[in-house]
């Protein structure tokens, strides 16, 4: 089926009654089915569900539609996508070896990392987020490589193709996909082993709800279950009922968010109050060609990152300026949100390592949601005078 089509019904959900939409289960505590060994209820993965923090049916109707919409054999979700990475990583990383890591993506991804590998001992290995550089720093040592195809936050454009060619099927490849979404790239079509996604972002699309999900192709996702199940991470389900419903109007609203940041990339590119504009849809971009090679439609998000002209001073005044655009983190969401990445989102990625990136201290990162382009326009450009 095509992508609109299952995003609204994949969850599958059947009851007696014919509910169209899965309905948001409570209980903590299930009935076993009788009294005795193995007797629990099973879900249609063959996980039991005794107490909400192993399964829930809610849960279980999102992780339906995330897993057919990004091609996948099975999905989990987790209450937020940190908690996500955290499985993840305790259960692929394994000691004494190598993990890499572009120095540009979530920069609590890279912090987690690098707790983790002082902890479990392996070793960090941070790179310049491209595909030349992803490779030639793979040896057979390396446990996992950890990518975001559209980095955050100056949305340079890693060419999956070109890691998949060269080391796809060597080791774990794992693909952020919360920039991108499925609307743009399918990384389990590739090479990626695993999708993770922050679902608080486009995938929920409204500002209201934290949660995250790891999608798999082939691989055991039971053993992922069981990192869920013994630290805690599941949603809870009414968080998994507002992600379904948000789910549902992902299409609609990538599309629309994807059309207003193009049209506010090419207004900032001729603003004087605009030193430099990053967005991957301009034709401008040297990032332009290999998102035309890679993501599935003509569309490049809705995040949008400029230069405010004059340094950190100015970038903060325009910033407090702002009226219809939010001063907020986060990103994906209905309404439109900027921020300041350097001191907000990117400040765990080194001074030295930021700057190279792009990350200076006037760069806003905006989030475009779904108001009137005109609206947004006028507001950047009061702001920006
Ligand atoms: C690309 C990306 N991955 C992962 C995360 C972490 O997700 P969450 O905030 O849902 O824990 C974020 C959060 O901003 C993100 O932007």
């Amino acid at each position: 089926m095509k992508f609109g089509t299952e995003i609204v019904s994949g969850h599958e959900f059947r009851d007696h009654f014919g509910s169209h939409i899965p309905p948001i289960y409570v209980s903590a505590v299930y009935e076993y089915i009788d009294i005795g060994e193995g007797l629990a209820v099973y879900t249609d993965r063959g996980t039991y569900v005794r107490y909400g923090r192993e399964e829930n049916p809610t849960v279980r109707a999102l992780e339906r539609v995330l897993s057919k919409i990004e091609m996948g054999g099975d999905a989990l979700v987790f209450n937020s996508g940190m908690a996500a990475e955290l499985a993840l990583f305790l259960h692929f990383i394994k000691p004494g070896s190598r993990v890499i890591v572009p120095y540009e993506v979530y920069s609590s991804t890279l912090l987690l990392l690098e707790k983790l590998s002082e902890k479990m001992n392996f070793k960090l290995i941070k790179v310049w987020p491209s595909a030349r550089s992803i490779v030639e720093s793979y040896n057979e040592n390396t446990s996992m490589i950890f990518l975001e195809v559209m980095t955050n936050p100056t949305l340079k454009v890693i060419d999956l193709l070109e890691v998949c060619g060269e080391i796809g099927g060597k080791t774990l490849i794992v693909v952020d996909n919360t920039f991108t979404t499925p609307i743009l790239l399918k990384p389990l079509k590739h090479c990626a082993n695993i999708v993770v996604h922050s679902l608080t972002k486009y995938i929920a699309g409204h500002n209201d709800v934290v949660g995250g999900a790891l999608i798999s192709k082939t691989l055991n996702i039971i053993d992922l279950w069981d990192w869920r199940r013994i630290t805690g991470g599941i949603i809870q389900a009414f968080e998994a009922y507002l992600i379904l419903r948000g789910l549902k109007t992902l299409e609609v609203r990538f599309e629309k968010q994807s059309k207003t940041a193009l049209e506010i990339a090419e207004f900032l590119s001729e603003h004087h109050g605009v030193e430099e504009v990053y967005y991957p849809g301009l034709t401008s971009s040297p990032y332009h060609s290999v998102a035309d090679k890679l993501f599935e439609r003509k569309l490049y998000g809705g995040v949008v990152a400029f230069k405010v002209k004059g340094g950190y001073s100015r970038a903060v005044g325009f910033l407090k300026k702002l009226k219809v655009i939010k001063r907020a983190p986060s990103l994906g969401g209905t309404e439109s949100l900027a921020v300041l990445p350097a001191k907000a989102g990117s400040m765990f990625i080194p001074e030295e390592a930021r700057l190279k990136l792009g990350i200076t201290e006037n760069l806003v990162r905006l989030s475009v949601g779904l108001e009137d382009p005109e609206d947004l326009k006028e507001d950047l450009d009061q702001a920006l005078k």
